[in-house]
């Protein structure tokens, strides 16, 4: 093992990311017996997207990772996104008397034909290894652009739902199945909201209202790979009704035109967590934090590609419409090691601070408030360019974010800007995450995100500006974060672990 693994500039800490090579998607989030699984589209051989297998990687708590082999390689056909479901009952009848079988759900990509099925695979070794099932595909339409299959119990209609994407006809469709092997298609969403790009990966997630576990609501999410974050690829979400068939939007409750996940270029194709233990009561995902379009050129190495951290999911209600909220993990904050405050005070136009010396990985609070006529900026710097800049304009009550092209990060595609109303709201909250060339800012608890990559040589720090009016800083604590992810741990554990138990 690499002694200099983990320590490679731009490399997080506390973001999971494979010690070598290619990853998108996060896959087949699933807790089991004291794990939560964090599986992924990896490529084993090389630095750019290909041979798409399943990587692996385990977690006790959500927060530290460990990295594993690969669990499900690629065939003749490579291994799409996809989920993994606990069938704790053996409905399937592929258990093996001793303990539930972890059940895998993926799009298997045929390329010389061009085709996309769904295909179950199966592990009766705690996800270490999966055994193709005998009677795949189990869903085939012989299309082109058919994938991503998420799968859920549905209690209320007593059965095991499948949602897949038709990726270019802009269609989500809902399977049911008693034995998660035979489904019948029972109903379809779409086209609605952005059909811009492909949509990929979706995700139905049920919501409590107000923490109400006795009201809730439905979240559909689906990922546009072109044209909706200023141009780039995103996720969309609907909120509405599930009847175990078929999804439906109220214009009531949510807007028909979908909200945006995501401020910025980098969170796609995340999922939920499957079978959460009691202790994580609200639904939690993880998000590929790159994209597409630029992530392919981003220069980090020997990997490429991050997922976001874990985040819970909310409701809340802005105006007349319920929109998503999304935290950062609660137990994150058990990474926050020494905390050092800033400056706060009043700051009069033209007058900028910037209250500490750059660092790799912080988690920064910063709270701003303003009248009318003040505008502010919070920007990350290296200490020779501006990476980004997030204005506040408080009199029009929005928000920007805009990425700039840096030195260190010579890609197409890289600059972006993005607004977003923020209204009702006269103080401003940020939780800025910084990880090596990751950056997180979630605004206001959550109910505005933006996620990015900059690229800085020796880590970043903040500066407050105020533009016009006055600003009042109101808080301003950095607390250095700890590494969570291991990068030693042996490759050989899991064999070793594999021998130990049979
Ligand atoms: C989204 C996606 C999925 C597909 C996978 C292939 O990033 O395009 O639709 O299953 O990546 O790696």
């Amino acid at each position: 093992m690499d002694d200099a693994i983990g320590t490679e500039p731009f490399r997080p800490q506390y973001h999971f990311t494979p010690r070598r090579n290619w990853v998108n998607d996060p896959n087949g989030l699933v807790y089991f017996e004291g794990e939560y699984h964090l599986f992924y589209q990896y490529n084993p051989h090389g630095m750019d997207w290909g041979h798409m297998s399943w990587g692996h990687a385990v977690s006790a708590d959500l927060v530290s990772w460990r990295e594993l082999p690969v669990a499900i390689p690629e065939t003749d056909q490579m291994i799409f996104s996809g989920s993994v479901v606990v069938d704790r009952d053996n409905v399937s009848g592929l258990g093996d008397g001793k303990a539930p079988p972890l059940l895998a759900f993926f799009t298997a990509f045929d390329e010389p034909r061009s085709i996309q099925s769904q295909h179950l695979a199966v592990s009766h070794d705690r996800g270490r290894t999966f055994a193709h099932y005998a009677g795949n595909p189990i869903i085939d339409l012989d299309l082109a652009d058919f994938r991503d299959p998420k799968v859920f119990y549905h209690a209320e209609s007593e059965a095991w739902i499948m949602l897949v994407a038709l990726a270019r006809d802009h269609y989500i469709q809902f399977y049911r199945s008693q034995n998660l092997l035979d489904w019948t298609l029972a109903g379809s969403f779409g086209p609605m909201g952005s059909t811009s790009g492909q949509w990929e990966c979706p995700d139905l997630i049920r919501l409590s209202v107000d923490e109400d576990p006795a009201n809730s609501l439905w979240v559909l999410k689906v990922d546009v790979d072109v044209g909706l974050v200023d141009g780039g690829s995103g996720a969309q979400y609907f909120v509405g009704r599930f009847d175990g068939h078929r999804f439906t939007v109220d214009p009531e409750i949510g807007s028909p035109s979908g909200g945006l996940v995501d401020q910025g270029p980098d969170f796609y194709a995340a999922v939920t967590w499957s079978d959460l233990p009691p202790e994580q009561p609200s639904p939690v995902w993880i998000g590929w934090q790159s994209n597409h379009q630029s992530g392919k050129a981003y220069p980090t190495y020997p990997w490429r590609g991050a997922m976001s951290l874990p985040r819970e999911l909310y409701l809340f209600l802005e105006g007349e419409e319920l929109k998503l909220g999304q935290r950062p993990l609660k137990a994150l904050a058990s990474l926050r090691g020494a905390e050092r405050r800033g400056v706060r005070g009043s700051l009069a136009a033209a007058a900028s601070q910037a209250s500490f010396a750059p660092e790799k990985c912080f988690w920064q609070d910063i709270s701003l408030g303003g009248d009318a006529d003040t505008t502010g900026t919070v920007s990350l710097t290296d200490g020779h360019e501006t990476l980004l800049t997030v204005t506040i304009a408080f009199g029009s009550k929005e928000i920007s974010f805009e990425r700039h092209t840096s030195q260190l990060a010579p890609v197409d595609f890289f600059e972006r800007k993005t607004t977003t109303q923020l209204p009702f709201c006269d103080r401003v909250d940020l939780q800025i995450l910084v990880d090596g060339a990751l950056v997180e800012i979630f605004v206001n608890a959550g109910r505005r995100v933006y996620s990015a990559s900059l690229f800085a040589s020796d880590g970043m720090s903040t500066g407050i500006e105020c533009l016009t009016g006055t600003l009042r800083v109101e808080r301003d604590d950095l607390a250095l974060m700890q590494r969570s992810i291991d990068f030693h741990a042996q490759e050989g554990d899991v064999s070793r672990e594999h021998r130990e138990r049979h």
